[in-house]
């Protein structure tokens, strides 16, 4: 049997989060690959995009805290590259740029407010804690515990004393989801990534010269690839500490507030509040309504926010599959393609697996045990 000959060059589809983490593994591990970044948004700072979801995240590292039963594969994905930040964010460090900090938190809270939320938490961590992905991925779920109100109140001073339920993971927490782009973005720089600075409107498109083509366009990817991907808005807000404000959460609280999940993500200087969800197709605006509960919530839970700055608005959208599983690996119909979509609301989460797995994928290797159900197959049966 001839051996499939080595990818050589490497064409990224979409410079955002996950495109950028692809690009940077790919070339670090292949040094004799040619790797380049489609990506025609670099209006941010250091040429980052500002388009895609990664942009507008709360940046929380939440397998557990975004459990909901049923969802075991994403679960198990989710554990599984929870295992991969620490390593990754030490290769990364050296790019963050100067007087920065890729990562804003190092733990999470739980909540719940009324008996209903309380019920729902309860429901989600007993089936977190009793999960085989929690083996599978590595990540011992003895990090998660019950709190009880004078735990949580020595934790986290300034919340406000409204939980009914309360749970504390000790290796979830959280990356500064800007300096992360811009880190990745000087990382790629530093390893010989390229970028051609053009929209990409068909994956046939001649001006793209390469053996495999990785496909990390977000919720572009549907369009591209005629994926199954939708796109899913959220809203998010970011508050500036003014002088003699309340501090911050010391960590992430994720919340339920009569129904609605709500997350607090402490950042240099301030907060981010996220985030809404909305099915509206390509809506961007921020909305009043959006706006309005997002506050309520947080001031429910943070009653200090009065004093903050509200220093932005914004939405984004994720990119999400029917399954709320990314779509991850190479096509086995087409072996020049590669997948690294669809990742929800879990982009930021999912990327050190991402970016394993797709280096498996253009080497030819078996990608990680976790990532095996995220193949694009999956979307094809029946
Ligand atoms: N990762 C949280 C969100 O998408 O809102």
């Amino acid at each position: 049997m001839t051996p499939t000959p080595p990818a050589r060059r490497i064409a990224v589809i979409g410079g955002s989060v996950i495109g950028l983490a692809c690009a940077w593994v790919i070339a670090r591990e292949l040094p004799d690959a040619e790797v380049v970044i489609h990506e025609p948004d670099d209006s941010g700072p250091d040429g980052v995009p500002t388009s895609g979801a990664a942009w507008v995240a709360g940046g929380m590292l939440a397998p557990f805290s975004e459990a909901w039963p049923g969802e075991t594969e994403v679960f198990a994905l989710g554990v599984a590259s929870l295992r991969l930040w620490n390593g990754f964010l030490d290769a990364l460090a050296p790019y963050a740029p100067p007087g920065t900090s890729i990562r804003s938190a190092t733990h999470t809270h739980m909540l719940a407010v009324d008996d209903a939320d309380a019920r729902d938490l309860e429901m989600a961590m007993s089936w977190a804690v009793g999960n085989d992905a929690v083996v599978v991925g590595g990540v011992t779920s003895t990090d998660l515990r019950r709190v009880t109100r004078r735990e949580l109140r020595e934790a986290e001073p300034s919340l406000a004393r409204v939980a009914r339920a309360a749970y504390r993971m000790d290796s979830e927490g959280a990356v500064d989801n800007r300096v992360l782009l811009a880190a990745l973005t000087r990382a790629c720089r530093a390893e010989g990534v390229t970028w051609v600075r053009g929209a990409v409107d068909s994956l046939d498109d001649d001006d793209i010269d390469a053996d495999r083509l990785v496909l990390a366009a977000g919720a572009g990817s549907a369009a591209l690839a005629g994926l199954p991907i939708r796109p899913v808005k959220g809203e998010v807000l970011r508050l500036r500490a003014r002088p003699g404000c309340e501090d911050a959460p010391r960590g992430v609280v994720r919340a339920f507030v009569r129904g609605r999940p709500l997350y607090l993500v402490p950042r240099d200087g301030g907060l981010v509040v996220g985030a809404t969800q909305y099915e509206h197709g390509d809506d961007r605006q921020v909305t009043v309504g959006g706006v309005r509960d997002l506050l309520a919530d947080a001031e429910t839970i943070f009653p200090g926010i009065g004093e903050y700055e509200l220093a932005e608005m914004i939405a984004g959208l994720r990119p999400m599959a029917p399954d709320n599983l990314p779509i991850l690996g190479a096509d086995p119909d087409d072996p020049r393609l590669v997948y690294a979509t669809g990742h929800g609301r879990n982009g930021i989460a999912l990327t050190p697996i991402t970016a394993a797995t797709v280096l498996a994928a253009v080497q030819g290797c078996p990608v990680p045990e976790a990532a095996r159900a995220a193949g694009v197959q999956r979307l094809r049966r029946g």
